[in-house]
């Protein structure tokens, strides 16, 4: 249990106990070159040409993080789970990145804005993403932009959020919510995907 409270544990989920595993699935660690390349073309794409503050929230090892690093931006990571927080200090040690233990929905960064709300296969973990991307929203700057990766993974028992869905939450906060569909670019996952997976972009 944090100040913030439990964090750690969300849904059915460990986070700590999943975190020294968690680089082993090919999207999380991009150990591939391949698939490595497939996220840093996306990212570049979705992020902005100058260098910029991008807050990533719910960071897990910081494998996006680092791409976002790589490309000149300055990152600061939140993360409730304080073994994926040890993961993606080590692997940005000397980078221009902080990383920060707290909630996702509150991210504990007092008056600092972003230009960038990065949020990868986290909303899906949290109660009520509605309030939670009005929080998000709050935290950018005049232009600043939202870039949220996101799916629904499984068939039996999925779990996830559908594109339409977080396109209409996101619809009133920003000026045009834009979906980029990933499921067909099996780069990103390092193997085919049948399940949907997508990006929803959104400029305030
Ligand atoms: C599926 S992982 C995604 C990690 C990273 N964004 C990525 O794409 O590789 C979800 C991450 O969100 C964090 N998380 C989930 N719910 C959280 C919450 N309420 N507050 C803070 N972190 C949370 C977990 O600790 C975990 O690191």
């Amino acid at each position: 249990m944090t100040d913030e409270g439990d964090t750690t544990t969300t849904g059915r989920v460990d986070w700590d106990a999943a975190a020294a595993a968690f680089d082993d699935e090919p999207d999380h660690g991009l150990r591939d070159p391949e698939v490595r390349a497939a996220w840093a073309d996306r990212l570049r794409a979705w992020l902005p040409g100058r260098p910029a503050d991008v807050l990533d929230v719910g960071c897990g090892t910081g494998s996006l993080s680092l791409l976002a690093a790589e490309q000149g931006h300055r990152v600061t990571g939140v993360d409730g789970s304080a073994h994926m927080l040890g993961l993606a200090r080590a692997k940005l040690a000397g980078r221009d990145a902080v990383f920060l233990r707290g909630d996702a929905a509150a991210p504990p960064v007092g008056e600092r804005r972003f230009d960038v709300v990065l949020v990868r296969h986290v909303l899906w973990t949290l109660p009520d993403p509605a309030r939670v991307l009005r929080h998000w929203r709050a935290l950018l700057r005049p232009g600043g932009r939202f870039v949220l990766v996101e799916g629904v993974w499984g068939t039996v028992d999925p779990v996830g959020v559908p594109a339409d869905r977080l396109t209409a939450l996101l619809a009133p906060l920003v000026d045009h919510a834009r979906v980029e569909r990933l499921s067909d670019d099996a780069r990103l996952w390092g193997r085919a995907v049948t399940d949907e997976r997508y990006a929803v972009l959104g400029a305030v």
